[in-house]
């Protein structure tokens, strides 16, 4: 890491005045698992698990989180509590601090450009939520799994009717963009920390009753346990081994730089280690009870666990087309569903607001605007997609695929691994931990040793088996 020239501190990486603060511990944790509980948990989580057969997967995707996301999520954190500014700011600030290279801002950039491309398309997805309100709230699903014998193919049918109308799709996605900008132009606290607060608890109880649901209506809840946990290396290769890694860091909203950014908000005396591993495991709580909610429902209706990106809107609408109060159930899920996205898709727009409000001193609305705009039309491609243009492909994926692909398992990776070796190798040990405040306990030492070695190995192991 050499990188030993000299930069002179600019002027523009001179602290700033800091940031407002988050109110208190428990709306830090809030916002972040705001960020970090979304589409990601709900929507991803169930169809890639399905997708690569399971129990190995799900194991590998729980070492990754706990070796790799957790240490990382606290380097990401550390570096916006000292730097307290944008990523990019920050990361420049103190690389300039360890007199190190200017470079180092790459992984800001970084951050920016994968936010965008992510945003584009996980608005396409929540789009389809806002839709899928209004089917559950009309009582479509009622209708189409009235006859138990056809629910699952008609309801299907819904689904790949909704994929084949263009214009459906980009209205919804054009909504659920203008949603994002609303808040964010706003300035996020009075309306991000008040949704949040209601949320989080009101998601989390509406899978608990569709996983109540799962276990004692279809009969299948012991096959889905069986499938999600029982694990079987042959089910899975390398391909299968990276999308886990990736996933780890898309699901906890890592290597973008949000973390950096909500870090810059975080009052000194909050402990980082201990907010990072609590919203690491309230994410993986969220995630496994997703699995847990839809695969019973998979099993039951013999349908395809590797029915990838659909797999929760045909199966869900079963669920709730059946249960006693679906109606109601249905409709307040789909609508904490896009809730829990908008808390993520905020925090995909709100690093690089930050840089152009504080850095090229364009006022908030224009600059939440201007990036809403370049998310927006970038969208409009991932809509596309599924219909008018499927058939253009990038190295046999769609545009939706291929940008999928690209982000959580290239970027966000890559991403993560300058992380890990800014904290790990540039920063100075004396500065880490003043930040952590863990003195030099043996939780500090493993967590110093892990970021260095195991974390960067790591990536590049699974990198390396992927290329070959
Ligand atoms: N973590 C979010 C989810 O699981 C997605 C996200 C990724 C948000 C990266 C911010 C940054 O849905």
């Amino acid at each position: 890491m050499a990188t030993a020239s000299s930069p002179a501190i600019s002027a523009s990486v001179l602290p700033l005045e800091r940031h407002e603060h988050w109110s208190s511990r428990l709306l830090f944790i809030l916002a972040a698992a705001g960020s970090a509980v979304g589409l990601g948990n709900i929507w991803k989580f169930p169809y890639i698990a399905g997708e690569h057969g399971g129990g190995a997967f799900v194991l590998i995707y729980l070492v990754c989180i706990a070796l790799i996301g957790v240490p990382v999520m606290m380097a990401e954190v550390l570096i916006g509590r000292r730097g307290g500014q944008s990523p990019i700011h920050s990361v420049r600030i103190l690389a300039a601090k360890e007199n190190r290279a200017a470079f180092w801002q790459i992984v800001g950039w970084i951050g920016c450009v994968g936010s965008f491309l992510i945003l584009s398309f996980y608005s396409v997805i929540a789009g389809w939520a806002l839709i899928y309100v209004s089917y559950a709230f009309n009582g479509v699903f009622d209708t189409l799994a009235s006859d138990s014998a056809k629910d699952a193919q008609s309801i299907g049918n819904l689904f790949s009717g909704l994929l084949a109308a263009p214009g459906t799709l980009v209205t919804a996605h054009t909504l659920f963009i203008i949603m994002t900008v609303m808040i964010v132009a706003r300035g996020v606290k009075a309306g991000l920390e008040q949704a949040v607060r209601i949320m989080m608890p009101g998601l989390l109880l509406l899978l608990i009753i569709l996983v109540g649901y799962s276990a004692l209506a279809t009969g299948k809840f012991g096959q889905a346990v069986a499938f999600l946990f029982q694990v079987d290396f042959s089910a899975l290769n390398w391909r299968g081994v990276l999308v886990a890694l990736g996933h780890a860091f898309f699901s906890l909203s890592l290597g973008l730089g949000v973390m950096v950014a909500y870090g810059s908000y975080l009052p000194r005396h909050i402990s980082i280690a201990k907010a990072s591993v609590t919203v690491s495991i309230l994410d993986t709580f969220v995630a496994l009870l997703a699995g847990l909610a839809i695969f019973p429902v998979v099993f039951a209706h013999g349908l395809e666990p590797a029915a990838g990106p659909g797999l929760i809107f045909v199966t869900l609408p079963i669920a709730f087309g059946d249960m006693p109060g679906g109606l109601i159930v249905g409709t307040l899920f789909f609508i904490l569903l896009v809730l829990a996205a908008l808390t993520s898709a905020i925090s995909l727009l709100e690093p690089t607001v930050e840089y152009l409000t504080e850095h090229r001193g364009i006022k908030r609305l224009w600059a939440t605007l201007g990036a809403g705009m370049v998310v927006w039309l970038l969208g409009i491609a991932s809509a596309l997609a599924f219909n008018l243009w499927s058939g253009f492909t990038v190295l046999g994926n769609n545009i939706f695929d291929a940008l999928d692909f690209l982000t959580a398992n290239i970027m966000l990776p890559l991403g993560g691994l300058l992380v890990a070796l800014f904290a790990g190798w540039v920063m100075s040990r004396s500065s880490i931990q003043e930040e952590l405040e863990m003195g030099n306990t043996v939780g500090f030492r493993l967590w110093r040793f892990v970021l260095r070695y195991i974390t960067p190995v790591g990536v590049m192991i699974v990198f390396l088996y992927n290329l070959t």
